[in-house]
């Protein structure tokens, strides 16, 4: 690890202010679109959310691992997952919904969208991944401020914490055997999401005919 004086730390946790305020503002919104929703819809789409600040330290290892600079400047420039966000949901659909909910606010600016629902990566990962700007208003400036947003269902995530466990634990070097376990849980992840769905749509179908009769 690397040894950092008092005036640099402070200039780091400086510059990472910002992001824990483009946090705030995104969780705020998320809040807002949840409640309301709730409130419309009989329905909440999101299950939870977690959020977290990378480091200065991992911020710096993540540069080097990038063959940069461990600068404020670079940081700026290159580290995109600074503030991270990730929102846990039900069903598929409600990751959708708050995406383009999201989308449509007139001071959020989607700068990248991968989805990995609609194309998982090759071990089976899933989720809906979004890098977004938003605004925020500091004593004298604006600044906008880059956010990563992980959407995905609760099975999805079940799915994602474990291999990350496993990932770390064998040091990137996963057994095979483990590997094609993961990759048949990843598709019974796909089975109950699709599942869950359907007996969703059920459901609701009933509570249309009772508001019928
Ligand atoms: P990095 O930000 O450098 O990781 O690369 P990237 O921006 O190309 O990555 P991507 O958008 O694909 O993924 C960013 C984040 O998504 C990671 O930091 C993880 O939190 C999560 N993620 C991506 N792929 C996987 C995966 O295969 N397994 C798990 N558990 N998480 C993943
Ligand atoms: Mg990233």
């Amino acid at each position: 690890m690397m040894e950092m004086d008092k005036e640099t730390l402070k200039q780091w946790q400086f510059f990472m202010m910002k992001y824990k305020f483009g946090l705030d503002e995104m969780n705020t919104k998320l809040n807002i679109i949840n409640d309301e929703f709730q409130f419309l819809h009989d329905h909440n789409p999101i299950e939870h959310i977690k959020s977290r600040i990378k480091k200065p330290d991992s911020t710096i290892r993540k540069l080097r691992r990038k063959g940069l600079e461990p600068t404020i400047e670079n940081a700026d420039k290159h580290i995109k997952d600074i503030a991270g966000i990730r929102v846990i949901c039900s069903f598929i659909s409600d990751i959708y919904t708050i995406f383009e909910i999201i989308k449509g606010q007139d001071d959020v600016k989607v700068l990248q969208v991968k989805d990995y629902i609609a194309e998982p990566k090759p071990n089976g990962y899933e989720s809906l991944h979004i890098l977004v700007e938003v605004p925020v208003f500091l004593t004298d400036r604006t600044e906008n401020v880059c956010v990563e947003i992980q959407i995905r269902t609760i099975a999805m995530d079940f799915w994602a914490s474990l291999e990350h466990k496993i990932y770390y634990k064998f040091q990137k070097e996963v057994p095979a055997s483990l590997t094609s376990e993961l990759k048949a849980a990843a598709e019974m992840v796909h089975y109950l999401d699709h599942k869950m769905k359907n007996i969703k749509e059920e459901m609701d179908l009933y509570k249309l005919m009772e508001l019928e009769v």
